[in-house]
């Protein structure tokens, strides 16, 4: 059967940064063959041929290591349709040019999410079908739930796809062979030898142009709510029977449900907004100067909060989370902090405790251990044992991709993690909202407020 993606906002920057060049991609590494098109359904006054030049200029810009042959197949398979996504009336004449089983992604402004899938419900999808949410998905618990709701009047949980592409990272799916294809990692996987875990999602990268979605997300949003939570998830959860649809989503909700917000949201979060400076060179307004950003809102742009686990595993552990933009480096790393030994047998010594490091970008692992030093054999030398890995042949958003293709929702947020996720971080938002917790500066290219 050939699938087509009907995409939804398909002449957004998602489409034209991530969604377009990760199917070249598909196409280039054979994964495709050339049958799957898209089907870009947006507001503009074009045709095919003008989304086509739009889509060859994008490709040219974020896939240009691809040859010119293969983006020139994709562009090839474009076709564009005017509408307002939000009517069923646009909808129905967009889906009723596509043959096959759609895959209709909404590529949206979240705060169109439950207007287009309300138009989706009223005009239905033919069976077979698929459709994909991107994120943040909701404002809240509630919208989330409400669009679960809608979602499941359209269609089976399994054919519902809520993305988090960090899910598809490669480090991210390492955790799953570190933690359950090896001997020496599960049994000190616990409280009793883990005394910290931090999950640190720094960016260099300012707005970047997208507060009309930033400016109403904000940190916590963006990142903490999703990416970091799912995270967590990974680091956290029992072993799963299997690395499948139906054991990993699985895993990952029993543990967000045992995930408990900070008991005191003033001591246990940090909300930051950046102000001008200079990030690696480059010189960066302040956030409440760039175009777009209504400095009321108060939108933080560093978010940090301290979780913990109360299940048998994790009692008493923190899990921090941070994420920034506009900081001093880009680290999106996972730590895992292990308790001393209980007795040292070394005199006067006083060495940091083991230190487990996955990193995402680059990907990497390394192990800080304590061995005895070269000058001194009876003293201690911290040594790293490190690798890095083989990048994967495909980027995050092309497994992505094939995975929808495939229709496997491994690598998918179940409906239970979406609303679980905004339990914990509701109250978080609400304390911010109400003012109990400040909102403080940090310059652009500094650490931090935390720091
Ligand atoms: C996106 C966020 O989901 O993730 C961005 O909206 C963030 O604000 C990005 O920059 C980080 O992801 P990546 O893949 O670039 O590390």
């Amino acid at each position: 059967m050939t699938r087509s993606f009907v995409v939804l906002g398909g002449t957004g920057d998602l489409t034209g940064r991530l969604l377009l060049p990760s199917l070249a991609r598909l196409y280039d590494t054979g994964v495709l063959h050339g049958g799957e098109g898209l089907l870009a359904v947006a507001r503009e006054e074009w045709d095919d041929g003008a989304y086509r030049d739009w889509a060859r200029n994008r490709l040219a810009a974020h896939a240009g290591e691809l040859p010119e042959s293969t983006r020139e197949r994709l562009v090839d398979r474009l076709a564009f349709c005017r509408g307002d996504v939000t009517d069923p009336d646009d909808l129905r004449a967009a889906l009723t040019r596509l043959d096959g089983e759609p895959v209709v992604y909404l590529a949206l402004p979240h705060t169109l999410f439950r207007p287009t899938l309300t138009a989706l419900a009223e005009v239905g999808l033919p069976e077979g079908a698929r459709v994909v949410v991107e994120k943040p998905f909701g404002t809240d618990q509630a919208d989330a739930r409400a669009l679960n709701d809608l979602l499941h009047r359209l269609l089976p949980e399994e054919a519902i796809f809520r993305v988090d592409h960090f899910l598809a990272k490669q480090t991210v799916l390492n955790i799953l062979g570190l933690r359950f294809a090896n001997r020496v990692f599960e049994p000190v996987w616990n409280a009793a030898h883990v005394e910290q875990v931090d999950i640190v999602a720094d960016e260099t990268l300012g707005l970047e142009g997208r507060a009309g979605y930033y400016d109403r997300a904000g940190a916590l949003r963006d990142m903490v709510q999703n990416h970091l939570l799912q995270l967590l998830a990974l680091v956290a959860m029992e072993p799963p029977l299997a690395v499948d649809a139906h054991s990993l989503p699985g895993r990952k909700a029993d543990v967000l449900r045992a995930v408990r917000p900070p008991a005191d949201v003033r001591a246990g979060s940090v909300r930051g907004r950046y102000t001008a400076g200079t990030v690696a060179g480059r010189a960066l307004p302040d956030y409440v100067a760039e175009d777009g950003v209504d400095p009321d809102r108060e939108t933080e742009t560093y978010a940090e909060l301290t979780v913990t686990v109360d299940n048998w595993r994790w009692a008493g552990v923190p899990f921090r989370l941070r994420t920034g933009k506009a900081l001093a480096a880009d680290r999106q790393e996972i730590s895992i902090r292990f308790r001393p030994v209980p007795h040292l047998p070394f005199l006067d010594a006083e060495p940091e405790p083991d230190v487990l490091r996955l990193s995402l970008s680059p990907d990497a692992i390394a192990l800080e251990v304590n061995l005895n030093g070269a000058r001194d054999p009876f003293d201690l030398e911290r040594e790293v044992l490190a690798a890095r890995m083989t990048p994967h042949e495909l980027p995050a958003y092309g497994l992505l991709l094939r995975e929808l293709l495939d229709g496997d929702t491994t690598l998918s947020i179940s409906d239970v993690e979406a609303e679980e996720s905004w339990r914990i971080v509701e109250p978080v938002l609400a304390a911010w909202a109400a003012g109990e917790v400040p909102l403080r500066e940090y310059p652009a290219g500094s650490a931090g407020p935390a720091a």
